[in-house]
């Protein structure tokens, strides 16, 4: 209840939005915005501030999860999104709803008492009570997220999981068609990781990604756009331009719009002392969005968090010695990074959309 009693109070943020990310993608016809834990806008007022000046739309990182949302079966805990939302909604910015159906975070109550028999049921209520909360107010609402599995024994590559188990592969129409019900106005997306490397799985989940979204738009399946996580790293293999580029390409054939959702650049592999770190990941940001920005279907740009201070790669990619990542467009104390004029560079040389 903290979070929520924190109201109306939040400092107006000093810095012009005017130079912000947002503003400059937004010359382009692109929408810029970050993952966010209302957790941390709180903590630290200049964190809110260069939310507010630099984004066009917020997501929550992971409020809208079944695991923060449903402790137990018969509580929806919104606290974290709704004051995401409160935030958004007062400093002008748009809100994005992630995720719906994952075969991650999950309650261990949902985990022991799904059956064949109650998944239907249980899906239809999520949804009527999480996308009816937000109906009308969404952007766009990941509906599935990484229901593909590169390493899948399947020919369809679905990835194993409660819903696959439970469902049956008809449950991500079913998911797309429920969720549109409830919301018609929100872009539904599908989410998939994994498909930006030159390497056989990146190169099989691009394309069991295409035969998937092309069999659901041949269906009549409500799916408006095809989010790509991107999480990248620096020093490392670099990522495929000209399959990415062809990619994003077949995507857009397809109809779709692309969201780039979640992207981050990796230091953990970069060598040498911290201001060499910093250019090779804002290299990386270059290359990528200016590859992935030539495709107009690309309607959206989101990064996985907005500075390194509170990146969840501290905890899932961490450098050795205790050394702080950063791969973010801020640092840590919130000032710009060479990532954050590389990102400034791309969307200022992006095709207007
Ligand atoms: C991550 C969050 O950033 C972490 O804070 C959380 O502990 C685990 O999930 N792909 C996704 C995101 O779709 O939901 C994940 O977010 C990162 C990988």
């Amino acid at each position: 209840m903290a979070v929520l009693s924190a109201g109306r109070g939040w400092p107006r943020t000093r810095a012009s939005a005017s130079d912000g990310l947002a503003a400059i993608a937004a010359s382009r016809g692109l929408l810029y915005g970050a993952a966010a834990k209302s957790s941390s806008l709180v903590a630290s007022p200049e964190l809110a501030s260069a939310y507010a000046r630099e984004c066009g739309m917020l997501v929550p990182e992971v409020g809208l999860k079944w695991q923060a949302l449903r402790p137990d079966r018969d509580t929806f805990d919104f606290s974290d999104p709704d004051w995401l939302l409160r935030f958004a909604a007062d400093h002008g910015l748009r809100f994005r709803g992630h995720t719906l159906i994952w075969y991650k975070a999950l309650p261990a109550w949902v985990e022991r008492e799904i059956t064949p028999g109650n998944a239907e049921s249980l899906l239809r209520q999520h949804f009527t009570t999480v996308i009816g909360h937000y109906r009308g107010r969404m952007h766009s609402w990941d509906v599935v997220n990484e229901g593909l599995d590169a390493h899948s024994d399947r020919s369809d590559g679905l990835r194993r999981s409660i819903w696959l188990e439970n469902l049956g592969p008809e449950y991500i129409a079913l998911a797309f068609h429920v969720a549109h019900e409830i919301d018609p106005a929100a872009m539904l997306v599908y989410n998939e990781n994994e498909m930006d490397d030159d390497r056989p799985p990146s190169d099989r989940k691009r394309g069991m990604v295409l035969d998937l979204l092309g069999r659901l738009r041949s269906a009549g399946v409500p799916v408006a756009a095809l989010g790509v996580q991107a999480h990248l790293r620096a020093g490392q293999a670099p990522f495929a331009a000209t399959k990415v580029r062809d990619f994003l390409r077949q995507i857009s054939g397809l109809g779709l719009k692309i969201i780039v959702s979640e992207l981050d650049v990796s230091d953990r592999d970069a060598a040498g002392p911290m201001a060499e770190r910093d250019q090779a990941v804002a290299a990386v940001y270059g290359d990528y969005l200016s590859a992935a920005l030539d495709e107009r279907g690309v309607v959206a740009v989101v990064t996985w968090g907005l500075s390194d201070q509170d990146s969840w790669l501290n905890s899932r990619l961490p450098r050795d010695s205790n050394r702080r990542v950063r791969p973010l467009p801020l640092d840590d104390t919130t000032r710009r990074k060479p990532a954050w004029h590389a990102i400034a560079a791309a969307f200022a040389a992006a095709p207007v959309r």
